[in-house]
């Protein structure tokens, strides 16, 4: 994002720091983008409401024509909210869990959404719950790979699906309880290489390919999210028009192995949101440590946005470029750790992926000056916290030239008002 193209200091003056601000032309950019790769009957994309389920973005999704992957009960009912359609003719929105929790069976069973079965016990409780309908299974493919290890969700050290080579018992078991199986579906990882990216899409149309025939009421086969966004500058952007190619040979491949028409479906989260948001926090202060037995000295810049506000580098060592915009912002460069506010000494912005300091060069900012961290659309506001008893931050949206409050900081009273003291 070019910052210069927004009064971020008269927004930071009336909304206080630190704030989400979100470029809602970059979002509905992307989301055409997305919208182009799947044109066509036998292409459909959903939106990853993991990533971002604010209201703007939800109804920037459906005005493209994406449907829906949510992952909770309440992310089913804000996907309702924001007008998407209900029930399996279409399935617009589809339920993927390994768990059902809270008001997810309901959420599911009352609206008719479509439930993506991915453990085996999720079929009594749906049959249990009253459920009679179409489902999905997510298959754990036994490969894939992600940004680090905790988000590779294909493989034997993963909690998500059905392992392939077990997929008939479930089958036999959503046989029993009367449920078609309408589509397969897997996720295998977020955030890889590009190529390894593509090679995993292969390899999956590869496997649905010889387990559609077990399904003969199966008429889509969903390939999950991970689209690679470039993080770092100057990193190749992820070339859609080549994913279309992938898409397009799999609808041919899929089609001729089940001998009926068969759709793919993607459920991308990261790439519409990633690049549409920074998050603008305040430099308080600049100060040091001085080298001793215990390792070489470091210049911290002290901002008030933390790890509640953007967890990604804090608990995957992930990069996100950071700029200065302010009285600093074109002084030569030198090594800073950016840490924020809370009593933890992970709270650090600079880090690599094995929890170690990694300053970054940037140039000496002022106290007062605003600093900026990019591409924190996606997992951003949504994995943010009130850990401190800090208000979450305050999300701006920018749109033709005019920036409205989308969500207002979170205050005390919102975080106390779930506090009570009820006999049970
Ligand atoms: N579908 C399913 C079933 C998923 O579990 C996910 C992400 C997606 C789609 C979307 O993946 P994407 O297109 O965004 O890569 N918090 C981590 C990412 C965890 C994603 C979990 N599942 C991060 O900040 O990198």
């Amino acid at each position: 994002m070019d910052l210069s193209q927004y009064p971020l200091q008269a927004i930071a003056e009336k909304v206080g720091t630190p704030f989400y601000f979100y470029d809602g032309a970059i979002l509905n950019q992307k989301f055409a983008e997305l919208a182009a790769l799947t044109e066509g009957d036998r292409l459909q994309c959903r939106f990853a409401v993991k990533a971002n389920p604010a209201r703007k973005v939800l109804e920037a999704a459906r005005a493209h024509g994406m449907w829906i992957d949510a992952v909770s009960g309440n992310e089913v009912l804000r996907a309702k909210r924001a007008g998407f359609a209900m029930g399996n003719e279409p399935p617009v929105v589809m339920y993927t869990a390994d768990v059902f929790r809270d008001n997810a069976l309901q959420a599911v069973v009352e609206n008719n959404v479509l439930p993506n079965v991915a453990s085996p016990g999720m079929i009594r409780e749906l049959a249990e719950a009253g459920y009679r309908g179409p489902i999905a299974i997510r298959i754990n493919p036994g490969f894939g790979h992600g940004h680090v290890q905790a988000c590779d969700t294909g493989g034997p050290s993963s909690k998500h699906g059905i392992w392939y080579e077990d997929h008939a018992t479930v089958k036999s078991l959503a046989e029993e309880a009367g449920f078609p199986v309408v589509a397969l579906h897997a996720h295998v990882g977020t955030g890889p290489q590009i190529r390894e990216f593509d090679e995993n899409m292969k390899k999956l149309v590869a496997l649905f390919a010889h387990l559609l025939p077990y399904y003969p009421d199966a008429r889509a086969v969903n390939l999950g999210g991970g689209i690679p966004h470039p993080y770092r500058p100057g990193a190749e952007p992820y070339p859609l028009g080549e994913y279309r190619g992938i898409l397009q040979e799999g609808v041919r491949q899929l089609t001729a192995a089940a001998e009926r028409p068969i759709g793919i479906e993607i459920e991308p989260g990261r790439y519409p949101v990633a690049g549409m948001a920074v998050l603008v926090a305040r430099v308080k202060d600049v100060k040091a440590t001085r080298a001793n037995e215990k390792g070489p000295g470091n210049q911290f810049i002290m901002v008030d946005a933390g790890f509640n506000d953007l967890i990604r580098p804090a608990m995957y060592g992930s990069y996100h470029h950071i700029s200065i915009a302010g009285a600093g912002q074109d002084r030569t460069p030198e090594p800073f750790v950016v840490a924020g506010p809370l009593c933890e000494s992970g709270d650090v912005f600079t880090r690599d992926d094995q929890e170690l300091l990694q300053p970054r060069d940037l140039p000496r900012p002022e106290p007062g000056d605003l600093l900026v961290l990019h591409d924190a659309g996606a997992y951003g506001t949504a994995m943010s916290s009130n850990y401190v008893s800090m208000g979450r931050a305050a999300q701006v949206y920018w749109e033709d030239g005019k920036a409205s409050l989308i969500a207002r900081r979170e205050t005390l009273d919102d975080i106390v008002r779930m506090e009570c003291d009820e006999a049970l």
